[in-house]
């Protein structure tokens, strides 16, 4: 048996396994879910946190004991906060004050600071989250602001690490991936390995209804008016400088209630408990795949687990109080 024991809990991120997803109706196509949920640190970002802190490392930005900034409350700070405490950083998270106490007890409990700021202001207020996050990289000595709406090291995550796995694991017959786009860090890696190793792969959009980044995506502008939606993560009323559109062949609008019913689904079915933007990225799987009239073996993700969402998703009452049950 060669299953050697890992040296730590870094290695233990990325080669996260591939499943087929056969109890689900994906027309004349074979699904696959890349279980993305299955990283240490509970999602797909922790090949992002550990990308991010090593560019520094190797950059000069970040010192021995240096002290990492980002604004994030999602599962970027879960992943920069694992690789932190392994690497012995700081890592200050700037939060708006609307995230979930959960969410923050998780952060603090990996070893981040957390500085709350207001959640009711947009970008160019003193107090926007994004921007307290800068001033403070700029304030506070030995600092690095992460940055992974713009750092090019989020991309370079996805193209040396979760596209070339998908291609391997796939054996290289493949046809289209499925994602989203949150700072678009996932399809700009994606796009970079298969228009270099398999530009035949088709990229296809998964966004929620009341974004813009569907629109951007096939017609190359925002529309001029977007609403806010409920799956966390994914989604945008701008478009990150990360992101690349260039290769998306298709987009799929995705309303809140089919991504909820679908992460019930996957749960009930394949017994994956995913998160909520896996509901958005599995609904545009399946329309794709229902829609084409030859066999076609697709790709999507379990982006993170859906442990943390037991009180919406999960909750029958909570389901029916949104009016999607
Ligand atoms: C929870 C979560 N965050 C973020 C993303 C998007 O990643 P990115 O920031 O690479 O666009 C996804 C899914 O793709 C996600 O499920």
């Amino acid at each position: 048996m060669s299953n050697p024991a890992h040296g730590n809990v870094l290695e233990m991120i990325g080669n996260t396994p591939l499943m087929a997803a056969r109890r689900l109706d994906a027309g004349p196509c074979q699904l696959f879910l890349k279980l993305e949920n299955q990283n240490p640190g509970g999602s797909i970002k922790d090949r992002v946190g550990l990308y991010l802190i090593e560019a520094a490392e190797r950059a000069g930005s970040l010192k021995p004991g240096g002290t990492l900034i980002e604004a994030t409350a999602g599962n970027t700070g879960l992943g920069l906060a694992l690789v932190a405490a392994q690497k012995g950083y700081r890592l200050l998270l700037v939060i708006p004050d609307k995230m979930s106490q959960e969410k923050i007890f998780h952060l603090k409990a990996m070893g981040a600071e957390v500085m709350m700021t207001r959640s009711d202001v947009s970008k160019g207020h003193p107090e926007y989250y994004r921007d307290v996050a800068e001033r403070l990289a700029r304030e506070i000595p030995g600092s690095c602001f992460v940055n992974q709406f713009g750092n090019p090291a989020n991309a370079l995550a996805h193209e040396e690490t979760t596209a070339p796995e998908i291609w391997e694991q796939m054996g290289h017959e493949l046809h289209a991936v499925v994602c989203g786009a949150g700072t678009g860090g996932t399809l700009a890696g994606l796009t970079h390995f298969f228009a270099r190793v398999a530009p035949h792969v088709q990229l296809v959009l998964a966004d929620p209804v009341g974004s813009g980044l569907a629109s951007f995506a096939t017609t190359g502008k925002l529309p001029a008016k977007m609403t806010s939606w409920m799956v966390e993560g994914i989604g945008g009323d701008s478009v990150p400088p990360v992101a690349d559109f260039s290769r998306v062949g298709s987009a799929y609008s995705i309303p809140d209630a089919e991504a909820f019913r679908a992460c019930r689904e996957l749960l009930a079915r394949e017994g994956i408990i995913a998160g909520t933007s896996t509901g958005t990225l599995l609904a545009a799987a399946l329309r794709y795949c229902r829609e084409q009239q030859r066999p076609r073996r697709v790709v999507t993700f379990v982006c993170d687990s859906g442990n943390k969402y037991l009180s919406k998703v999960y909750n029958d009452y909570w389901m029916l109080d949104q009016g999607f049950l």
